[in-house]
């Protein structure tokens, strides 16, 4: 018996209407749009100024129910990718089943910072390859301003808001959907990139807020040759456990986190820039929504075509890192 494979059925994608330029960053902190573009690639991101992750994640949700033409009590599940919950609890997963009415899902959330939508999308896969569930709705949504030193040019840089989500269900042909993945974790680079306080650990005080220590912390140098590594590796890992070369791969979806990454990824996997997703000069890093926003915009100016296979990869905080292999299967829009 052919196995049950899960399969993107639907995307949706939500992105606030408030943009911060690199302009508009010259004028809070020390920086150039020059700087800024040539060692990262963003031009400018996205801000949600009112509501929390949850609105992200409704927002791309119910454009993904549009989309499918699909009622939200058709839901099964909801698994939500993110590192900014609207609250530590409940889960924000609760949250957004209530924003959206989807009264017949349950669901929780995966924290796994910029690899959360990828963990994400493994997690929800085997409820529809094991047959306990056949609509999982997977949403990766960080309201990242909401976490970031706007006074601190490392960083404020490099972040935007945004939500985006996949549906998965039962492919109606085995040779289609989630084929592969290789998910890896690294506790010892937490020392890296975290945020320190608000947690059990250091639960919130005047004097964690004093020392601004609910806010992204990252030694970026360490953080970058690591990641450039990690991407590379797995990506290039996931190829060669399926016998691909650059030719079978029609597109590569990186996490969007600094240019310079993802082009050294996809140089290691043999592919011509024009065969990678890029959308970072638009909205920076969006951490658990970068991969499935790609995938949405992508398939929307129907640039992804059924048939064709694609590599996810990301790589962030904890450390985490991961790549799905996948043989596209949803038409595109003009069909
Ligand atoms: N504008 C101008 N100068 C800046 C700046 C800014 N916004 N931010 C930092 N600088 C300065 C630094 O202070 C440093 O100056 P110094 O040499 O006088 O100390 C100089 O630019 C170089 O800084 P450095 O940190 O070495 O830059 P970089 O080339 O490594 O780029 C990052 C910084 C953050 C863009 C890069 O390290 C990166 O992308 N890291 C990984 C991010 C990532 O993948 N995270 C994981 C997933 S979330």
């Amino acid at each position: 018996m052919s196995k049950r494979r899960a399969t993107i059925t639907a995307v949706g994608h939500y992105v606030p209407e408030r943009v911060l330029t690199n302009a508009d960053l010259e004028k809070m902190v020390d920086t150039s749009d020059e700087w800024i573009v040539t060692r990262t690639g963003i031009r400018e991101r996205r801000i949600l100024q009112q509501g929390a992750s949850s609105d992200l994640a409704a927002g791309a949700i119910e454009n993904l129910l549009v989309r499918r033409k699909m009622e939200a009590t058709e839901i099964e599940m909801i698994i939500v990718a993110t590192v900014t919950p609207d609250m530590l609890f409940p889960p924000t997963a609760c949250v957004v089943q209530d924003k959206i009415g989807a009264s017949n899902a349950w669901g929780f959330d995966i924290s796994a910072a910029c690899s959360g939508f990828l963990y994400a999308l493994a997690a929800g896969a085997q409820f529809v390859e094991s047959g306990a569930a056949s609509k999982v709705v997977v949403v990766g949504a960080d309201k990242m301003s909401s976490i970031t030193d706007y006074s601190d040019r490392n960083l404020c840089i490099l972040f935007g808001d945004a939500g985006a989500a996949v549906l998965l269900e039962p492919s109606d042909d085995p040779q289609y959907g989630l084929l592969d993945y290789r998910m890896y974790c690294d506790g010892s680079g937490g020392a890296f990139l975290y945020m320190k306080g608000g947690g059990s650990l250091n639960p919130a005080t005047h004097e964690t807020v004093d020392r601004r220590m609910h806010y992204i912390y990252q030694d970026g140098k360490a953080v970058f040759k690591v990641a450039v590594k990690g991407m590379a590796d797995v990506s290039a890992e996931i190829m060669q456990r399926n016998n691909l070369t650059g030719d079978d791969v029609a597109w590569l979806v990186p996490h969007q986190a600094n240019l310079r990454i993802i082009d050294a990824t996809a140089e290691r996997m043999g592919l011509d820039r024009s065969k990678v997703m890029i959308n970072i000069d638009k909205y920076g890093n969006t951490t658990a929504a970068t991969i499935p926003l790609c995938l949405s915009e992508w398939w929307e100016t129907g640039k992804l075509k059924r048939g064709q296979n694609i590599v996810l990869a990301s790589f962030g905080a904890g450390y985490t890192w991961g790549a799905v292999l996948m043989k596209w299967s949803l038409e595109n829009p003009a069909k």
